[in-house]
């Protein structure tokens, strides 16, 4: 009873955790109540266990702690999303193993249901195991983050899935452990070929999906194991994982449809990269600042590179200093501008931007044409007008309307492509000025060129 009673408490811990994380005001305490729940969930999981456990447990628990907490402390910001995605490969694995666990310990007898549930859980944590190893790899630049494609890669699919289902179906039938194997080396190689084909731009919808993924696979381990705290707390991350990726693809415009099957991104085009007779203006700190202290009005689109830079600091200076001269400064946020969802609005928090001056971009993109000045710094993709265009691997994706400002400053190091490998006409249309170096170096020499001003 005591057990159940501190598992409902958990649960309850988990589901405000979710609640909490749902708005920047409240995720620092939506962050404590899952803390707290998961602690409360891991020492229950101790109390009933047997004490020979213990020692094992601890050991464990001591590794995988240390290891998580000097990753934590390391990782920089733009590297979370690779981060998260080699936490789902995790999970993925914790789950297949806990299924051969259960399979090769001949004493278990396994009831219809609990073979139905290893089924369903060893091959959605087999696929999970290997999807999300594929996309660390495409996130941190491992491997290409561009679509491959080949032909045959639906039909391919297809016979991957069969074949999966069929060797599942017949452990179901006469549990036969050989099948049981077979029907797992189809789920890992199935997780490799949906994942090749998606590329970059469509990275955060996939990484969602997975996490969604990773929670069905822990819920499905959690009826193996009778556990009804893996079993809630697995069915929440897989259901909010599932909406948050639902969410995604309606704000990048894709098929969640697509999204399920791995093939979304397929029919992309080759990277397009800079085309060098093209013409763009460049123009000094000085220029720029000029610029911006005429205006009356100026949005600013923040981007991975500012992330990368580190530049938002001085970048709310640079605002304050604007807005102290009577212009309206806002920033618009695209919901997928960074390397994963709410990058952004978790770097202008960090550097005290108060949230009536953020906007996010269906609430700001009927605003640019009556903008002055657009500063678009260390943002690509968000801003590519290639979104528009048919064929295009962004094609479909909306976009902040920065071509429509009545000027448009850009700040980035060089004219090369965004994370999606396209070049960008934006950079390229008469009323822009490029602001070529780091974002953070750039917006201190802008600093210091307004106040010569
Ligand atoms: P990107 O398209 O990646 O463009 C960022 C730009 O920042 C680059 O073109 C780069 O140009 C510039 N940059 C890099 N370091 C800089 C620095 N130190 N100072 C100034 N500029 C710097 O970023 P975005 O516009 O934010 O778009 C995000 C893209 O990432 C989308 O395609 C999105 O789908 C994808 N993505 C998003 C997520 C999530 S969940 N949001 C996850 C994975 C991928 P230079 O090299 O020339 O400086």
């Amino acid at each position: 009873m005591i057990t159940l009673t501190l598992y409902l408490v958990a649960s309850v811990l988990i589901i405000l955790a979710l609640r909490g994380l749902s708005s920047p005001v409240s995720s620092r305490q939506g962050n404590y109540f899952g803390m707290i729940g998961m602690a409360v969930a891991v020492l229950t999981t101790l109390l009933i266990n047997h004490s020979y456990v213990y020692l094992l447990i601890s050991i464990s628990i001591l590794f995988g702690a240390s290891i998580g907490l000097v990753v934590a402390k390391k990782v920089e910001m733009t590297k979370m999303p690779e981060l998260v995605a080699l936490m789902h490969s995790f999970v993925g694995l914790a789950a297949m193993l806990i299924a051969f666990a259960s399979i090769f310990n001949f004493d278990n007898e396994h009831s219809t249901v609990q073979r139905v549930e290893l089924f369903l859980g060893s091959f959605i944590g087999a696929i999970t195991f290997t999807a999300s190893l594929v996309a660390f790899g495409k996130l941190s630049g491992k491997f290409a983050s561009k679509t491959i494609v080949f032909r045959g890669q639906h039909v391919l699919n297809l016979i991957l899935f069969i074949s999966m289902v069929f060797f599942g179906a017949t452990y179901f039938i006469n549990e036969s452990t050989t099948a049981f194997l077979l029907m797992n080396v189809f789920a890992l190689v199935l997780g490799i070929t949906l994942i090749v084909p998606i590329g970059g731009a469509d990275m955060p919808v996939v990484v969602s999906m997975l996490n969604s993924y990773s929670g069905w696979a822990a819920a499905g381990i959690g009826f193996t194991l009778n556990n009804s705290v893996l079993i809630i707390a697995g069915a929440c991350v897989g259901s909010s994982g599932a909406i948050l990726s639902y969410i995604m693809c309606k704000s990048m415009n894709r098929s969640i449809i697509s999204v399920l099957l791995g093939g979304f991104g397929s029919e992309a085009n080759e990277a397009q990269h800079s085309d060098s007779d093209k013409n763009h203006k460049t123009g000094s700190p000085t220029d720029v600042a000029y610029l911006m202290t005429s205006s009356e009005s100026i949005i600013i689109i923040p981007g991975y590179g500012l992330a990368v830079a580190r530049a938002q600091h001085a970048l709310q200076e640079l605002t304050n200093k604007l807005v102290d001269m009577g212009i309206k400064v806002r920033y618009a946020i695209h919901p997928v501008a960074g390397r994963m969802p709410g990058h952004m609005n978790v770097l202008l928090a960090e550097a005290d931007v108060p949230y009536d001056q953020v906007f996010e971009m269906d609430d700001i993109n009927n605003d640019f044409t009556e903008t002055d000045l657009v500063f678009v710094i260390g943002a690509n993709d968000v801003v590519n007008p290639a979104a528009k265009i048919p064929g295009s691997s962004i094609y479909g994706m909306p976009i902040l309307e920065a071509q429509k400002a009545k000027t448009i400053i850009v700040n980035k190091r060089t004219m090369g492509v965004g994370y999606a490998g396209l070049d960008n006409d934006l950079f390229y249309d008469n009323k822009t000025m490029m602001l070529l170096g780091d974002a953070k170096e750039s917006v201190e020499e802008l600093i210091k060129a307004v106040d010569d001003l």
